[in-house]
C-alpha cells in the first residue's frame, strides 16, 4: 500500500475579507467562510489522493467569533485520518486583524473528503504516515468521529422512526412548538 505523509498535503490559506463579503450586520457571512474551507478541504484532499475529490460531510462547524471585513482570514488545513476512500482533513480557522495583530480562532471543524476516479467511482486513498504523537492523537480523533458520525445517521434515520405521531408529540411538549389541531 502507498503511504503518504500529512506534512505532503497540509495547507495554510489566507484571505482578506472584502467588503462584498459581510452581511447586514457588516460581519463576514459564515457562508463564506464555510466555502473558503471547502476550498482549502479539497485542497489537502486532492494533493493526498491524487485524484478527484467531493465533499461528503462537515462536522463540528461552530462559529465561535465573528469576522470583520478588513481582517486577514487564515485556513490551516491537513489529513487527520484517512478510511478506505474517505479522509478527514482537519482545519482551524483564525481571523487576524493586521492593524492590531490581535488573532481570533474563528472555527475548528473537520471536512470527510471522498475521492473519485474518472469514472466517478469511489477509490481507495493512500495511507497515512504518523510521524509524531499530535498527528498519532489527531488519526485517533479521526477514526472516533467517523463512528460517532456513522452511528449519528443510524440514530437519525432510526431511532425516531418506530415513534407514533402522539408519542412525539408527548415527548416534544415541553418544547417551543404548536401543534396544528389536525396533527
Ligand atoms: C458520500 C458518497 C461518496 C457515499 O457513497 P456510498 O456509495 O453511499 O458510500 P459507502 O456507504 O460505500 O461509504 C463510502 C465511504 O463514504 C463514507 N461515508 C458515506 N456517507 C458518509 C457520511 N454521511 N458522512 C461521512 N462519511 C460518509 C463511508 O464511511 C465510507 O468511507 P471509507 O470508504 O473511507 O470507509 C456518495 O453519496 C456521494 O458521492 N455523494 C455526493 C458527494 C458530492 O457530490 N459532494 C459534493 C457536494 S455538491
Amino acid at each position: 500500500m502507498n503511504f503518504k505523509s500529512s506534512n505532503e498535503s497540509a495547507t495554510i490559506f489566507t484571505e482578506l475579507m472584502i467588503p462584498s463579503y459581510a452581511n447586514f450586520g457588516g460581519k463576514v457571512h459564515g457562508g463564506i467562510l464555510l466555502s473558503l474551507m471547502d476550498k482549502v478541504a479539497y485542497v489537502v484532499a486532492t494533493k493526498h489522493s491524487a485524484a478527484y475529490c467531493v465533499t461528503v460531510a462537515v462536522e463540528g462547524v461552530e462559529f465561535i467569533n465573528p469576522v470583520e471585513v478588513g481582517e486577514l482570514i487564515s485556513v490551516k488545513a491537513m489529513v487527520n485520518y484517512v478510511g478506505n476512500t474517505t479522509m478527514i482533513i482537519g482545519m482551524r480557522v483564525e481571523s487576524l486583524n493586521p492593524k492590531t495583530g490581535v488573532v481570533k480562532h474563528t472555527n475548528s471543524c473537520y471536512f470527510t473528503m471522498a475521492a473519485k476516479d474518472d469514472q466517478g467511482k469511489l477509490m481507495q486513498v493512500p495511507g497515512l504516515e504518523i510521524n509524531n504523537e499530535k498527528h498519532l492523537r489527531r488519526f485517533a480523533e479521526g477514526k472516533a468521529l467517523k463512528e460517532f458520525s456513522k452511528a449519528k445517521r443510524k440514530m437519525l434515520k432510526s431511532d425516531l422512526n418506530h415513534l407514533s405521531v402522539e408519542e412525539l408529540k408527548v415527548q416534544l411538549k415541553a418544547e417551543k412548538v404548536l401543534f396544528a389541531s389536525d396533527l
